[in-house]
């Protein structure tokens, strides 16, 4: 392990204005700021950083500018993509988000909440509902990942198919730059087209360009009325078929729509405790569709009943269950949210978060299939996802009883397959994870030339000493 420690000034510049609790350096209490949630990465910092408010914030960023020190944000440490880990040199200073943890306001007028970076998704998803208010963003990893990480990586989910990404939820932003000064663009707008949209910027720039520490967020008025099932389908083209059905209908009812493989959703029965397949029997794809609306009718219950219907009379459906409580709903949910759980305790696994036009999925993931299980033999491929946003988790479990790490050496090579394939298909390497230090070695390739020179540009103007998350988004300058 590398011997690292803060100039004796600085630490102690630095507890003066965080106080004792807000410096971590045992490495004790550091190292679990120094892993990944996937444990693909291992770094070592300086010291933990934990401000309490901007101004903390914004006084401690000065200090490590004005030393040179690297800095790393992080929020609930979630990132799939090692955004959030320093590297081995053991330089670096973790910044932490999480004791900025206040919901200062939500407004009734407006729809909005103003909070601080480090409040969780889930605290502040709980926050709203309690005020009879939805905050549009789900993803598994709510209980931990807090509205900066949402925002700094423009995260997606399972609703964004009906209220967008996270940057569509962002009116406000407040950010400490590289430098320790604080942009404030914490406004309520709805409209405002006052020169370049900094917050914009700031939203998906995964830590590069600042630390986010606070936020308005727009909330909308809470569903009153749910419909959730689960669906057999034969095949990605019926999950399609299943979704175009059901925006035929009414688009603005679709609060999600995802998808599992058969084999991605036989990991979760096997691996999760409690989870069982509340179908007859296993099928080769699954959807869970859930409709929504502020009015408290039942025109929801009738609108699933004559879609699904058709669906099952067409054989488009093979078999379906509709949640009758909110229990059931959530037992529904839970088989969705633990994918990502389930991958894990399988063994090692690559990601494959892309993206394709909607009509292309069949045809990505039939040649993906094809590809992987030609290059290794034995792979599980166990593909699901956010298929209404064209956002398919294609997924790479090692084969039953492989070695981990021979079959992690194999990375580059098995996202390179995926990756061609993609490109064909006119997609994205990076649908919702982003770049992190996992896919900086893509940027060239797909954003090369004028894009990438752009945000060499960029980040060079707002962060001339690269001390901002170092080594992420951004390949280094001769690749
Ligand atoms: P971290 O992991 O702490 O950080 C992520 C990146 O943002 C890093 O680059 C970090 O430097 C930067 N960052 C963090 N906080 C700040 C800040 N305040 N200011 C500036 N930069 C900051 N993502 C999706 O989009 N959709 C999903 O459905 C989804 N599901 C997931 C399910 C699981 C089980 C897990 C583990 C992850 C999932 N993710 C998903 C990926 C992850 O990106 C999200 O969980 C979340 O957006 C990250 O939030 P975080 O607070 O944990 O950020
Ligand atoms: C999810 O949607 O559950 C995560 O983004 C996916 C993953 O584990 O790849
Ligand atoms: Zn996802």
């Amino acid at each position: 392990m590398p011997q690292t420690s803060l100039p004796p000034s600085l630490h102690d510049a630095l507890v003066q204005i965080l106080g004792p609790s807000g410096v971590l350096t045992n490495p004790a209490d550091t190292e679990a700021f120094c892993v990944d949630w996937r444990a693909l990465y291992h770094g070592h910092c300086a010291a933990v950083l934990r401000p309490a408010n901007t101004e903390e914030c914004a006084k401690a960023v000065a200090l490590c500018h004005a030393h040179n020190v690297p800095m790393v944000p992080q929020g609930g440490n979630t990132s799939m993509v090692g955004g959030a880990t320093p590297d081995s040199s053991g330089r670096a200073v973790v910044i932490s988000t999480t004791r900025m943890n206040q919901i200062h306001t939500i407004d009734h007028a407006d729809l909005t909440m103003t909070v601080d970076a480090g409040v969780t998704l889930k605290a502040a998803q709980d926050a709203a509902s309690a005020q009879g208010l939805l905050l549009p963003l789900s993803i598994s990893s709510e209980g931990s990942a807090d509205i900066g990480g949402i925002l700094a990586t423009n995260a997606g989910g399972n609703n964004t198919v009906r209220y967008g990404n996270a940057r569509e939820l962002a009116l406000g932003l407040q950010a400490v730059l590289p430098d320790g000064n604080v942009l404030n663009l914490m406004r309520k707008l709805r409209k405002d087209n006052t020169g370049y949209a900094l917050r914009q910027l700031l939203v998906g720039s995964e830590g590069t360009l600042g630390i986010i520490t606070q936020a308005v967020i727009q909330l909308q008025p809470a569903p009153r009325s749910r419909e959730t099932a689960l669906c057999a389908v034969e095949s990605p083209q019926a999950a399609l078929n299943l979704f175009a059905a059901f925006r035929k209908q009414d688009p603005s009812a679709i609060h999600a729509f995802e998808f599992m493989s058969g084999t991605s959703m036989a990991l979760v029965n096997g691996l999760i405790d409690g989870a069982t397949l509340p179908l007859e029997a296993p099928a080769p794809a699954y959807v869970l569709v859930e409709l929504a609306s502020p009015r408290a009718d039942d025109s929801l219950r009738s609108l699933m009943e004559d879609v699904l219907g058709s669906a099952l009379e067409d054989g488009l459906v093979t078999d379906a269950v509709l949640a009758e409580s909110e229990s059931q709903r959530q037992s529904l949910w839970m088989i969705r949210e633990e994918h990502a759980e389930a991958q894990k305790r399988a063994g090692a696994s690559v990601k494959n978060d892309v993206s394709v036009p909607l009509a292309a999925i069949p045809e990505f993931i039939e040649a993906a299939t094809k590809a992987c299980e030609a290059l290794i033999p034995g792979i599980r491929v166990a593909p699901f996802g956010h298929i209404g946003d064209g956002n398919i988790h294609f997924n790479l479990v090692q084969p039953e009883g492989a070695d981990p790490a021979a079959f992690l050496a194999q990375d580059h090579a098995m996202m390179d397959t995926v990756a061609e394939i993609v490109r064909k298909l006119g997609g994205s390497f990076s649908a919702e994870h982003g770049v992190g230090q996992l896919k900086t070695y893509m940027m060239p390739s797909w954003r090369g030339g004028a894009e990438l020179q752009a945000m060499r540009r960029i980040k060079a103007a707002l962060d001339p000493q690269d001390l901002m998350n170092p080594g992420k988004v951004l390949p280094p300058a001769q690749a």
